[in-house]
């Protein structure tokens, strides 16, 4: 296994209290999703990903099982792989497997912590891999030493349909950057989940087990046990809905009675019903797909799918 030596770019973690504070004083009360992957909320993430109803990993998981050859061809021999998250485990085995002599592998994560982990596992795994974690929030700005890169052809790879969860526009924003990183001759490996039967979605977000419920309620864990909030669990109610108007599965946290909660000595009334919004997940046409990614400068160069038909996985190029 070669040394590994983290690119750090020392990524601003958020204001957890002030952004609670500013999204509890809206109409209708909000919170960023980004706040749902502490320790205990990525725990309940994997739980996720191994659910009966949440289809999303599985089908990905399948489709670079079947396709990996194909994929593998389409982006090329000798790439960086530069992943945005380093979670996917699994998926990163599979794909890295099926490419032919990849010239180096970059995580890049906004926890040190994970990262490392994650970098040393999958050193450990593939010994002749150049493995360089970078330590940077994705959303944002960040930089690669390109010596690191080895002057590879880049690929830069986003795994789970995780651009469904910004707003179109900030989507966008993030797929531009990503076309920079890529540079000429490189391309985007992404997956993006597609739209199906309502009763598939709301079940993949509101599972019989109640894992789905126990990650949306880990918000309000988190503000009691970081910032001395006084959240009743037991007085909200776990709600996934897919909204047609926006193509996108919500969900909420609903107040089950009148009541008052206290964050830093500032009170938030709630009435019964009442809901924090605490995530959109985008659910995508392969056509409405292709007209965001044009809009980031990319064209879609390749799709596979799943028989179902319930997740692709996608290989953009940067247009000429
Ligand atoms: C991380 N992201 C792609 C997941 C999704 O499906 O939108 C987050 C999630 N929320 C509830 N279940 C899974």
């Amino acid at each position: 296994m070669s040394q590994i030596t983290l690119v750090d770019c020392a990524p601003q973690t958020g204001d957890f209290e002030q952004d609670l504070i500013s999204g509890l004083s809206e109409t209708p009360k909000t919170l960023p999703c980004k706040y749902f992957y502490d320790r205990r909320g990525s725990e309940l993430f994997e739980q996720i990903c191994e659910l009966d109803e949440y289809y999303p990993t599985r089908s990905e998981i399948s489709i670079l099982r079947q396709h990996g050859s194909e994929i593998a061809a389409t982006i090329g021999s000798g790439c960086a792989l530069i992943e945005f998250g380093s979670g996917s485990g699994l998926k990163t085995e599979v794909l890295l497997s099926k490419l032919s002599d990849p010239a180096a592998y970059v995580p890049v994560d906004i926890s040190r912590e994970h990262l490392k982990l994650a970098a040393t596992d999958l050193s450990r795994k593939f010994p002749d891999l150049d493995v360089v974690p970078v330590c940077a929030d994705f959303t944002d700005e960040f930089h690669i030493p390109p010596e690191r890169l080895n002057g590879s052809p880049r690929t830069v790879y986003f795994s789970g349909s995780t651009i469904g969860n910004f707003e179109h526009s900030d989507a966008i924003e993030l797929l531009q950057r990503i076309a920079q990183l890529c540079e000429s001759g490189g391309g985007l490996l992404i997956g993006v989940d597609l739209q199906k039967d309502r009763a598939v979605l709301e079940a993949a977000y509101d599972d019989s087990e109640g894992v789905t419920r126990d990650f949306n309620h880990n918000l309000l864990r988190r503000a009691n046990a970081e910032l001395g909030a006084d959240f009743d669990l037991s007085q909200f109610d776990h709600l996934a809905r897919y909204d047609e108007q926006h193509d996108r599965i919500e969900m909420h946290l609903v107040s089950r009675s009148d009541q008052q909660v206290t964050v830093a000595d500032q009170t938030f009334e709630f009435t019964e019903g009442e809901t924090i919004h605490t995530e959109n997940s985008h659910k995508f046409t392969l056509q409405g797909f292709a007209e965001v990614a044009a809009q980031a400068g990319f064209h879609v160069r390749s799709v596979w799918t799943d028989p179902n038909e319930y997740f692709s996985v996608q290989y953009l190029v940067v247009d000429d």
